[in-house]
């Protein structure tokens, strides 16, 4: 799977640096100011693993589509929308940190502190949300210049617009669960998981390649189904790195989803299994922004020794297995189906 994702990354790199530039050189002729935005966009691009325009990729495979050079500018309209819902994405969740740098609104309110502006943060806030907006508008042209048959290209920009939709609503029930004061309850968590990460991740990029390529019903249908259930995998992961990872090693800050009080399923476990003196502390401390080193140990160790953590890991094991089920019924090529299963491995194991 590595040596997949590897070849997928730099091929879509190759597109995603060309196209850019022609961009960034048509806008250069308007002479207007932020143009480099462009290239920042491309950069942050490079800087991720380019799961979602591999997966479009396989999609394609899945479908029969043959030589895969057509299906690029999708493959790259993957990695521009998913680099745009990032970066505002950070200025969310207050994250200043991603793929092991600042965040775009932490550096842009860095250099307007610098030239003395009156209010750097709102303003870095503001010109990260339009340079996502520029991420978006960006993919939407990449999309749209596939040379694909018509008819599967109208479908193709349907079902991403469709699916664009769906992680807009993901995002704003995750905001709105992590801020509210109850509990949420599994299937809640596991709804904002489905839309927020799995769908746009994994369903998405899937059924667009093989749509792209003329897919059969099943297998699009097939494919959709494969991707909640690998992307639910993923987000458990996901939430798992968050907490145990250190910020060199996961790009972003330690413990941000304690800071942000993030309703994910680790936590809620904890919070339901734990009872007494660490009921109260864990209360204090998720959603707490100003919380300590010695508070994340406390969340860390609390994780294993209350069994969440092993409750967490055996619901991802049943994802997994169903994960399994679905693959096999796949009419898919022997090859397809040792990736998928593979994807399925990488997700599983998937480290810092
Ligand atoms: C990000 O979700 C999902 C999208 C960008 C659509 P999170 O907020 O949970 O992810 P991280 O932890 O910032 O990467
Ligand atoms: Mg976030
Ligand atoms: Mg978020």
């Amino acid at each position: 799977m590595k040596a997949f994702l590897a070849t997928a990354k730099e091929r879509t790199q190759r597109y995603l640096d060309c196209f850019l530039a022609e961009k960034q050189q048509e806008l250069s002729l308007l002479g207007i100011s932020y143009v480099d935005t462009i290239t920042e966009i491309g950069l942050f691009c490079s800087r991720g693993k380019m799961i979602r325009a591999a997966m479009n990729l396989l999609g394609w495979q899945a479908g029969n589509g043959g030589d895969d050079e057509a299906l690029l500018p999708v493959a790259g309209a993957m990695e521009l929308l998913h680099a745009g819902l990032l970066i505002h994405d950070d200025v969310m969740d207050h994250d200043d940190f991603r793929r092991g740098q600042p965040s775009f609104h932490r550096r842009y309110a860095d250099r307007l502190a610098e030239e003395g502006s009156a209010n750097p943060r709102h303003t870095g806030e503001a010109l990260a949300l339009c340079a996502g907006d520029v991420a978006f508008f960006l993919a939407g042209e990449a999309l749209s210049r596939a040379t694909l048959p018509e008819s599967r290209h109208a479908e193709v920009r349907r079902t991403f617009f469709r699916e664009c939709l769906l992680v807009g609503i993901g995002q704003m029930s995750d905001v709105y669960l992590g801020a509210r004061r109850s509990p949420a309850s599994l299937a809640e968590i596991l709804h904002v998981y489905r839309y927020k990460t799995a769908r746009y991740t994994f369903s998405m990029p899937f059924i667009l390649g093989a749509r792209a390529a003329g897919a059969d019903e099943t297998v699009v249908r097939g494919l959709d189904t494969v991707g909640e259930q690998i992307g639910t995998l993923f987000q458990i992961k996901d939430d798992e790195l968050g907490l145990f990872g250190e910020a060199a090693e996961i790009g972003k800050p330690t413990g941000s989803d304690i800071r942000e009080g993030k309703k994910t399923i680790l936590f809620s476990f904890m919070v339901e299994q734990v009872t007494g003196p660490d009921h109260d502390r864990l209360l204090a401390t998720l959603g707490n922004p100003a919380i300590t080193d010695d508070d994340i140990a406390f969340v860390r160790d609390l994780a294993r020794r209350s069994g969440a953590l092993d409750a967490v890991r055996a619901r991802a094991a049943a994802v997994e297995a169903a994960a399994r089920t679905a693959i096999a019924e796949l009419p898919v090529t022997p090859e397809v189906r040792h990736l998928l299963n593979a994807l399925v491995d990488y997700n599983r194991d998937r480290g810092f």
